[in-house]
């Protein structure tokens, strides 16, 4: 998987996404709906992994994961409410208006579904939930260094350590179960990239809008 990781840290996506974070890092109200905007793709995750697995197929390690996602969704929903402080009520939910590019995390998470389940058929929902984790993980473990490293910069909160150490774990159980279908993660990796392209465009476009409006 590590050499997936390099590919992705080297596109240019992930330079525009390192332009904006530091950006959005440094106005608490942009940075609180950036962190529920990630909450909420963390719950939507968690929400596809416990809709897409049959009982049949699942293990500890499944019960773990939508376990560790969903309590990366609480710990980014609370630093959500502590960095909007006085204004919390504009992260109060997931509706849209809550979240930092609206619905973009939602739309990028159901376009990394249709794409593996357009390279698997939609009767392979083990196959898919292993697909679509471990792309879904490779640009986690490309994009929270990435922020972790911007709020270090700016010396705000939270820490990530303890999630980016969960993505890590995660990333290693797909790449373990997905040994030798490499050829597929590729592919599925190429179809997710103009889905995390326009979720950076609207991220981005968001971020722009919030700073100009400060100004
Ligand atoms: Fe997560
Ligand atoms: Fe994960």
């Amino acid at each position: 998987m590590e050499r997936y990781l390099e590919g992705l840290r080297g596109q240019a996506v992930t330079a525009r996404v390192a332009g904006w974070l530091p950006e959005a890092v440094a106005r608490p109200a942009l940075h609180a709906r950036l962190l529920n905007a990630l909450a909420r793709m963390e719950y939507v995750g968690v929400r596809k992994m416990l809709k897409a697995r049959r009982a049949e197929g699942l293990d500890v390690d499944g019960l773990q994961h939508a376990l560790e996602e969903c309590g990366h969704a609480l710990r980014l929903k609370k630093a959500a409410l502590a960095v909007a402080g006085d204004a919390a009520a504009a992260v109060a939910t997931f509706a849209d208006a809550h979240c930092l590019g609206g619905a973009a995390g939602e739309d990028y998470l159901q376009a990394v579904d249709r794409a593996c389940e357009a390279l698997l058929g939609p009767d392979d929902g083990e196959v898919n939930y292993l697909l679509s984790s471990a792309v879904i993980e490779l640009r986690a473990l490309t994009f929270y260094p990435l922020y972790e490293r911007a709020l270090r910069d700016a010396g705000v909160g939270p820490s990530l350590k303890g999630l980016l150490a969960d993505e890590e774990g995660h990333l290693a159980e797909m790449g373990r179960r997905l040994a030798g279908r490499e050829r597929l993660v590729e592919r599925a990796l190429a179809a997710e990239l103009p889905a995390f392209e326009a979720w950076e465009a609207a991220l981005g476009a968001a971020v722009r809008e919030g700073a100009a409006a400060a100004v």
